[in-house]
């Protein structure tokens, strides 16, 4: 499948099924997981926070678990899409000598096999995609998992039809104004996830650099550098936000884009579209997926590849 394809099926990955948990039994959720698997545990923790969940929930990434995941009033939820990372094999280790409540989401690889061993329950995404085109599988599963209601994920999943267009001719025109420059990208707490989103897209799909910060905390230091006329020069800025960010986040936003016309910066301002929280999430991850697409072509670069990456593996096995 062309990453074409895979881009464009992303709304049909949205699935929805009949898997949700009692989170009342859980007092913290640790979503694990690195890449393109990794980002998933971001979206659905910023999703729970926006519903007022009261259950902590935090996304690991790298070795071990925190000291506090010890038991089974802990869930561990083990994401990697092939199934074979190292570090989210050894947050499935440490969950399972702690004794903690552990589920995993693969297309297969080690993490099925240990899985199955165990006795944990292991949902299978469709194997043949690179990890991060597979966002809409294991994002699916992690939201049915925590209860999202059948309607709004099938409107998040509409809205992503239906705006189909419209996302996509927002990505090339991103793309354009991207070309050449370090891509800056600033965000708000709703839209930290998508942010992250962004950055890693461009850097695997675009292979160029790209950095984001957040509001208010940017607010007290990124800005400062913005003092650097020649390194601000090599940059372009986009500004993302939510419509149900924090009213004083909001006044942020427009000082922020206010501070950057001053310099003479025209930055891309956006927001997701969209009914709700979710829909509104998916539609700017899908923008900022598309823009990193076009932008791979105008560098000539093949999207799919990530070949150091692959590489760092194999030499990780030798040891
Ligand atoms: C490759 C990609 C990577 C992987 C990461 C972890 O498309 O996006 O970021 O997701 O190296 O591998 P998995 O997802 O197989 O656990």
């Amino acid at each position: 499948m062309s990453p074409e394809e895979m881009l464009k099926s992303f709304p049909d990955q949205l699935q929805w099924e009949k898997t949700d948990i009692d989170r009342s039994l859980y007092r913290t959720i640790t979503f694990c997981g690195m890449g393109g698997s990794g980002i998933v545990g971001d979206i659905a923790k910023s999703w729970l926070e926006h519903r007022g969940c009261n259950v902590v929930a935090i996304s690991h990434r790298g070795y071990g678990l925190p000291n506090y995941v010890n038991g089974e009033e802990h869930l561990v939820i083990c994401t990697s899409y092939s199934g074979n990372t190292e570090e989210t094999i050894s947050n499935f280790e440490t969950a399972m000598k702690r004794d903690a409540t552990v589920i995993c989401i693969s297309s297969g690889g080690k993490l099925e096999e240990l899985a199955k061993k165990s006795g944990v329950l292991h949902l299978k995404v469709p194997s043949g995609f690179a990890p991060r085109y597979a966002l809409g599988y294991m994002l699916s599963k992690i939201l049915t998992l925590l209860g999202v209601e059948k309607d709004e994920l099938e409107d998040a999943k509409e809205n992503l039809k239906t705006s189909y267009e419209e996302i996509k001719k927002k990505g090339e025109e991103i793309a354009n104004k991207l070309n050449g420059y370090i891509p800056i990208i600033y965000a708000t707490p709703l839209t930290e996830a998508c942010a992250f989103r962004w950055k890693t897209q461009i850097n695997e799909n675009s292979k160029t650099q790209a950095y984001f910060a957040t509001l208010p905390e940017m607010h007290h230091n990124e800005v400062v550098g913005l003092d650097n006329a020649e390194i601000r020069s090599k940059c372009a800025f986009i500004v993302m936000f939510d419509l149900k960010d924090h009213e004083r986040v909001r006044r942020r936003v427009d000082i922020t884009i206010r501070l950057l016309k001053d310099l003479g910066i025209v930055p891309v301002a956006i927001g997701g579209d969209g009914n709700s929280y979710l829909a509104r999430l998916l539609y700017l991850i899908h923008v900022g997926d598309w823009a990193s697409y076009y932008l791979a072509g105008k560098y000539g670069f093949e999207p799919l590849p990530v070949k150091v990456i692959d590489w760092i593996k194999e030499e990780l096995l030798k040891l």
